[in-house]
Parts: structure tokens; C-alpha cells; sequence
């Protein structure tokens, strides 16, 4: 097996690429510079050059407020690079994974979202995920680069509140400011499931291998607010800093967020043949693992 994998040097792209080599499979995560996803040519010449069997792609602009402002850049690289990704993808004879995420959803259901919902966007990045989501099923039926003539599949993989190694997260943020008696201001009235990215990356190998197709909700179990999330990064790390519970319009952040964006991961189970594991017991084992990789530096 052999991965192509679009911002590999990311929050969960780089945990495709210690889970991919931990598995002993090919593996190469082409840089910005190597292959901007805004470029269709060069797309279509390094996947076609690498000649992958799945492209797994996690680059995209991730800024969820600077879209408000950015919201013409975050289309360009969330939906446009997203089919580019798709159309060298399906023209190399590549299956795609495209990560995609809670945000879809405006949050109204006020019960887990499962894939068939139909998608609800709030703000401008939530848009441009829903247009990725879109434009890459459509790159894969157009034409001469139909799945069906190439033998390409795709895979929509839907999480969110994600947290693990690689890059600045919440978890950071959190345990970042222990070293100050402020408390942090952590907003209690917005309910995801935290998840770390090793989780998702192995959920999605196995999902692979297992030959599942379409959309999939892929997350940790269990639900929290960003507040009880964060006391429980606390409670996990043994730290006595403290965080006190806003609402989101105290917050005041510039884009607008789901107040419950809980995916329902039924299906997703069932295609695993195995439970998710609760976020909390994710997050001890996160935090540990993170504990004991400081202490050995
Ligand atoms: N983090 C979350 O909680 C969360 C929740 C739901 C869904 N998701 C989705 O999960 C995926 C991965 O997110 P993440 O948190 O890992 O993001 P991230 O840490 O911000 O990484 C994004 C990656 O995309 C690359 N990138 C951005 N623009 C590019 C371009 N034009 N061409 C090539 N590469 C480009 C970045 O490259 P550089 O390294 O050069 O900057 C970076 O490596 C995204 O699709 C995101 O929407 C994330």
C-alpha cells in the first residue's frame, strides 16, 4: 500500500504519516512548496508521479475565524485545491480520502448528525468545507476522470476537535497557561467530541483496508463542552490551573460555531467492528504518552 498525503506536515496529516510508516506501508506528504493543492498542474503531475493507491488529503486552510475575513482564500484552498486533489486523484487511478469535518452542520439538530444529514454551514470556513465536500464528489463523475473508468474510490471522512502532536492545539492552550494564576475563559454551551488525531488516522487506515466508501463520521466517544474539556486536560495533567466557564457571546469569536456538532460514528463502528474509545480515556493516553516523550528530552 502506498499513501500520497496533502499536508502531511499538519495537525492529523502528520499522524497519517507516523501511522502509515508504523504500518510498514509507502508513504510520501509532498510539502506546500512541492505541491500547492491551488495548483491543478502540479497536483495532477506529483500524484501521477508518485502514483499512489490512496491519496489521503488533510491540507486545507484551517483558520476557522481568519476565513471570516479570508473567506476568498479559504475557497480557493478548501474547495478548489480540494478537487484538484480529487481530479489528480482520480486521473492517477488513486482512491481519495478527504478529511472534512463537524462544521458542516449548523447545529440545530441538537442530536448526533448522521452522514446522510443534510449540511447546514455557519460560517465562511464551514462553507468552504461544505463546497470541498461537494466539488470532490464532483471532480470524481466528471468526464473522462469518472471513478467508475478509473477504478478510483472516495472516502469522506467527517470529525472534528482535534488535538494530538505536530502542531499548536487546545490542548496546548490549555496547559500552556498553567504557568500564570489567570484563568483561561473557556466556552461551556458548545458540545463536540474531543478527539485525537492517532484515533482518526488509524480509524481511517483500517477503514481503507476494510473498503469502505462515501461518507464516514470518525471521532472518540463520548461528548463535552470546550469547558469540560479543558478541565479534564487539567484533571488528566495534574495541573492546578483553573478555567472558568463562558458562553460563546462572551466569547465574541469573529465566525459563528455550532453549539452541538456531535457526528453520530454508528456506521462507522459497525464498518470497524469495534467501539471508539471515550475521549477521556483517549486524552489520558495522549497525555501520558506526551508526558513521557518530555521527560526523555
Ligand atoms: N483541527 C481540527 O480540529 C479539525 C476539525 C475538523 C476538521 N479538520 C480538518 O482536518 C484537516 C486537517 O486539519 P489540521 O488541523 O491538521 O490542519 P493544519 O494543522 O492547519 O494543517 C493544514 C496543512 O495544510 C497545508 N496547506 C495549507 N494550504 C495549502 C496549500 N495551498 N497547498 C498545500 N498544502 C497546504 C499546511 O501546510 P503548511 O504546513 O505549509 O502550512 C498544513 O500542513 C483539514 O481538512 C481540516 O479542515 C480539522
Amino acid at each position: 500500500m502506498k499513501l500520497l498525503i496533502t499536508g502531511g506536515r499538519g495537525l492529523l496529516g502528520s499522524e497519517f504519516l507516523r501511522a502509515a510508516r508504523e504500518r510498514s506501508w509507502a508513504v510520501v506528504a509532498p510539502s506546500r512548496a512541492e505541491m500547492d493543492i491551488t495548483d491543478v498542474s502540479a497536483c495532477v503531475r506529483v500524484v501521477g508521479t508518485e502514483s499512489p493507491d490512496w491519496v489521503v488529503h488533510c491540507a486545507a486552510f484551517t483558520a476557522v475565524d481568519a476565513a471570516e475575513e479570508e473567506s476568498g482564500q479559504a475557497m480557493r484552498v478548501n474547495r478548489d485545491g480540494s478537487a484538484n486533489v480529487a481530479r489528480a486523484a482520480a486521473k492517477a487511478g488513486a482512491g481519495m480520502v478527504h478529511i472534512s469535518t463537524d462544521y458542516v452542520f449548523d447545529g440545530a439538530k441538537g442530536s448526533p448528525y448522521v452522514p446522510q444529514d443534510s449540511m447546514s454551514p455557519l460560517g465562511a470556513y464551514a462553507r468552504s468545507k461544505v463546497a470541498a465536500e461537494e466539488a470532490v464528489g464532483a471532480a470524481g463523475v466528471d468526464g473522462d476522470l469518472a471513478p467508475q473508468t478509473t477504478g478510483a474510490a472516495q472516502l469522506i471522512v467527517r470529525t472534528g476537535w482535534l488535538y494530538g502532536a505536530g502542531r499548536r492545539d487546545f490542548v496546548d492552550l490549555v496547559l500552556g497557561r498553567k504557568v500564570t494564576d489567570e484563568p483561561l475563559r473557556i466556552v461551556d454551551d458548545q458540545w463536540g467530541r474531543p478527539t485525537w488525531t492517532r484515533n482518526v488516522a488509524e480509524s481511517v487506515l483500517d477503514l481503507i483496508v476494510r473498503g469502505a466508501r462515501g461518507i464516514v463520521h470518525v471521532n472518540d466517544g463520548g461528548e463535552a463542552t470546550w469547558y469540560l474539556f479543558a478541565q479534564a486536560i487539567l484533571e488528566e495533567s495534574g495541573s492546578s490551573g483553573k478555567v472558568d466557564r463562558i458562553s460563546s457571546r462572551d466569547f465574541d469569536a469573529a465566525a459563528e460555531r455550532p453549539l452541538y456538532s456531535v457526528l453520530d460514528f454508528a456506521a462507522t463502528e459497525f464498518e470497524l467492528g469495534r467501539s471508539m474509545v471515550p475521549w477521556r480515556e483517549a486524552l489520558r493516553t495522549y497525555l501520558n504518552e506526551r508526558g513521557r516523550s518530555e521527560s526523555s528530552e
